[in-house]
């Protein structure tokens, strides 16, 4: 209810676009619950769009005139020039985007612009204008998460030799390269950019000329209208084609996965840049201070981008509840899916552009990641994997001997690779002085070989072969 929004007022004439059977105006109270227009006003575009291809089609059917149709385009032309520059008056009164343009099309153009609607409903209208919107974010999506990958591919490549501690159960584990655990998030991200094809490619039907839910008696050409819009095809059934928001509904889901991954990514950030861990440095571009502790630099935007996942599933979330007990066919609830469904695709658009730029601009600091990958005896799995190649000895009592010799390490305050060779024997006769040669953290990740290991050539592969995909693209 903000003097800020569009104007609003509680006049009692009836609507100008269905008043007919109306003898008074709606309540203030009822034009504020009803009206969508400071929402989808962003369908805009789209709006001006579906109605291009809808009168064109129209005219070349022989339904409209080709007079008629030419000046519904001039006027069509004029408001999107009008709405681009910022002077266009959005009203709540004219309810939503759709009668906001059909009305100032008739203010301009007259008796011709109530031809526009001949054959159409704002229910495929907006279902039309929603696809469309749609469709557009999720290829903004791919090409964010392309930058992403971009950014990540470009640490992976000048970090394949940078050695760090892997974990599980955030327990030191085993000696990674940085590289490989960037090109983690690398593999995530494509199959986040397949969720977001999959998902165009699946709503890209159009629903023009379903109307209001029947179809309608005029002889139109779906397959025009699919053709001008690029749409694949003219959707099959007409209350499908005005009820279903499942394109929504995909496209979030696309989104909360994604943004899921971001936020994986954002924490791993949060703990990296402590002075705990100490491995990364934002920059002070991406970063923050605080008002009180002079020291301070705060990983803000990473943390932000860890929230906005909350935020998305819960635009997911509210979309599928808003949905799920809708009878067929359009009900005045799905007016709420354009709100969620901004929400959730602004909110990750800010997230990979803001990851792409912490990324970018990180440094690392290849010393404290060094001195963390070699400590709490992130090699034992290397000393066990010895034991079984050179002694032959069966895993399970290779991991014995192991971790016996973790305890006696342990217990004297050392690191294996410090242990002398009697201590070793003292535990297991037949270790010879070659064992030390795999107690390195250089030698343990030299060795992970096997494909999608993390052996520095297998990341440098990787990282290239990422590259050359990515710039194909
Ligand atoms: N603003 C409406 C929406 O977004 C347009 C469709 C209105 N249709 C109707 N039958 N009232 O859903």
């Amino acid at each position: 209810m903000t003097d800020s929004k569009s104007t609003k007022s509680s006049n009692h004439t009836s609507n100008e676009m269905w008043g007919g059977r109306f003898a008074a105006g709606p309540s203030a109270i009822m034009q504020e619950i009803n009206a969508s227009i400071d929402i989808d006003k962003r369908l805009w575009r789209e709006d001006i769009d579906g109605s291009k291809a809808h009168a064109n089609m129209l005219a070349a059917q022989g339904i409209i005139t080709a007079e008629d149709r030419d000046q519904i385009l001039g006027g069509l032309a004029k408001i999107a020039e009008e709405i681009s520059i910022g002077a266009f008056a959005f009203s709540a009164e004219r309810e939503d985007i759709h009668m906001n343009i059909e009305a100032r099309l008739a203010d301009l153009i007259g008796p011709a612009a109530g031809r526009l609607h001949t054959a159409r409903s704002r229910n495929d209208q907006v279902a039309t204008d929603f696809r469309l919107w749609c469709r557009a974010a999720a290829t903004r999506m791919m090409a964010g998460l392309s930058a992403l990958q971009t950014a990540l591919v470009e640490k992976a490549e000048t970090h394949a030799d940078t050695v760090m501690p892997g974990f599980t159960h955030l327990q030191t584990a085993q000696p990674v390269t940085f590289g490989h655990h960037c090109l983690a998030y690398v593999e995530m991200f494509a199959r986040d950019k397949g969720r977001f094809e999959d998902a165009r490619a699946r709503l890209n039907e159009n629903p023009l000329g379903a109307a209001a839910l029947a179809g309608t008696s005029f002889p139109l050409d779906r397959e025009a209208t699919s053709a001008s819009l690029g749409f694949d095809r003219p959707m099959a059934n007409s209350l499908d084609a005005v009820s279903s928001r499942d394109f929504a509904l995909e496209l979030l889901a696309a989104a909360s996965i994604c943004a899921v991954h971001v936020s994986r990514l954002a924490e791993e950030i949060v703990n990296w840049s402590s002075a705990q861990f100490g491995f990364v440095q934002l920059s002070d571009r991406f970063s923050t201070g605080s008002s009180i502790m002079p020291q301070k630099k705060n990983p803000d935007a990473a943390e932000l981008c860890r929230a906005k996942s909350g935020r998305i599933i819960g635009d997911l979330n509210a979309l599928l509840i808003m949905l799920k007990g809708l009878p067929l066919a359009y009900s005045k609830d799905m007016q709420e899916d354009k709100e969620q469904t901004f929400d959730g695709i602004d909110a990750l658009e800010l997230a990979l552009a803001a990851m792409s730029g912490m990324i970018s601009d990180m440094s690392v600091n290849e010393a404290n990641m060094a001195a963390a990958a070699g400590s709490a005896f992130s090699t034992a799995t290397d000393l066990a994997d010895w034991l079984v190649r050179v002694l032959n000895m069966p895993f399970r009592q290779a991991h014995h001997v192991t971790g016996a010799l973790v305890a006696m390490a342990e217990s004297k305050g050392v690191d294996l690779a410090d242990l002398s060779l009697d201590d070793m024997q003292s535990v297991e006769q037949s270790i010879t002085q070659d064992v030390f040669s795999v107690l390195t953290v250089e030698a343990s990740v030299a060795s992970r070989t096997s494909f999608g290991g993390t052996a520095p050539d297998n990341v440098r592969q990787q990282a290239r072969q990422w590259q050359a995909a990515l710039t194909d693209q």
